[in-house]
């Protein structure tokens, strides 16, 4: 018998990767409504569906958590104005997201179609983009990572669709947070 056939410590819990932070862009403002769709009447381009979790290093999902999403139009253009294609969902019980979109297009200096998001739970709020794997362009652009990748399918209703589970890590005792706040964090 070896040292390690006598231990009774269970192994440590499979951690998530969390998704990893990018830059912000120069686009993002505040304000921008809560709405299930990014579409409006006149918006072009290929209608994307997405959807996922927002979950802990746990994997255990997060109610309750803002997924803030922002993009360019077809031609590679942010609305500045209004917040066309900007807007932010919650999600649900079972921490899930859905929000309908398009695919957005490109623009210099960038070479990936990419979609900014902002998520929060009990948390300070993730900055991140999400690349989409049928945009080739993502190969050559600097910030792809694989991680931030989004497989896009082709949905029965003609559609694009594609799902992404966000992991973020929530407060923890460290943290100067009150009784109330720790007690209520997934
Ligand atoms: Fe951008």
């Amino acid at each position: 018998m070896t040292a390690s056939d006598t231990t009774s410590a269970a192994p440590a819990a499979q951690q998530l990767q969390p998704t990893p932070s990018q830059i912000e862009g120069p686009y993002f403002r505040l304000g921008a409504p809560r709405r299930e769709s990014l579409i409006e009447p006149g918006t072009r381009g290929e209608v994307l569906m997405l959807s996922g979790r927002v979950l802990n290093p746990e994997g255990k999902p997060i109610p309750n958590a803002v997924v803030n999403f922002w993009m360019s139009d077809d031609e590679g253009n942010y609305d500045m104005i209004g917040y066309d294609l900007h807007g932010y969902t919650v999600t649900d019980a079972e921490g899930r997201y859905h929000m309908e979109m398009i695919e957005p297009a490109c623009y210099e200096p960038r070479q990936a179609k990419h979609i900014h998001v902002k998520v929060q739970g009990d948390s300070r709020p993730l900055t991140t983009q999400l690349f989409l794997s049928d945009d080739e362009g993502r190969l050559r652009d600097r910030w792809f990572l694989p991680e931030l990748e989004v497989k896009i399918e082709d949905a029965a209703n003609g559609h694009k669709q594609g799902t992404f589970d966000f992991v973020i890590a929530q407060v923890t005792e460290k943290d100067n947070v009150t009784k109330a706040s720790l007690d209520g964090r997934v």
